[in-house]
């Protein structure tokens, strides 16, 4: 069988109409964490959302350049600490600080062969990587969720149009 693809009548949409589109899309927000070596780490990562429920999977997409992604791919498990609307900061932090602060009074734990839990997470998710596709300029890392952790209080953080949002219902 032969398949026709349409040739595009338009330019191919650029980099900034792209980011403005997409950040029409809400989103909430999460510290995606895992091991270097012995050492925790942390990335804030929005493009994250659930795949299946059974088997349960999740996916997240790391650019190329974002440290966390060869400690993610060379570990082999990592977390998903999901973020309530009083750590705005703690997102930005943990998106420009040097990698040796991110966790430097965030206090964390982990259970064994586990990802590190920030303490502050409402929910948080421990995976192991299950696949990982490169698509263009970063990584989608799809995990299998093994453990989950559920003391949510506040609201969930939104991120749209580049800034975050609350929730106000
Ligand atoms: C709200 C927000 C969402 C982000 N989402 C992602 C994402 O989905 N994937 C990603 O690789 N980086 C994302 N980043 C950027 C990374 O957090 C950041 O580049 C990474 O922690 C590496 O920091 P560095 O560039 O200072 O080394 C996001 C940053 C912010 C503030």
């Amino acid at each position: 069988m032969t398949m026709h693809i349409p040739t595009p009548k338009t330019p191919a949409p650029t980099p900034k109409e792209w980011r403005a589109a997409m950040g029409y899309f809400p989103s909430g927000v999460t510290i995606v964490t895992t091991w270097d070596k012995d050492q925790p780490v942390g990335s804030t990562v929005s493009a994250f959302c659930s795949v299946s429920l059974e088997p349960p999977l999740l996916l997240i997409c790391l650019d190329h350049a974002n440290p966390i992604r060869p400690a993610v791919e060379a570990c082999g498990v990592f977390g998903v600490n999901i973020l309530n609307d009083q750590s705005s900061a703690l997102a930005l932090h943990f998106a420009a600080s040097p990698d040796a602060d991110r966790f430097e009074g965030n206090p964390y734990h982990a259970e064994d062969d586990g990802a590190p839990q920030l303490d502050c997470a409402p929910v948080f998710i421990d995976c192991v990587v299950e696949h990982a596709l490169v698509a263009g300029d970063h990584l989608v890392v799809v995990g299998r969720g093994v453990r989950i952790e559920h003391a949510s209080a506040h609201p969930p953080l939104l991120y749209h149009k580049g800034g975050f949002l609350k929730l106000v219902s």
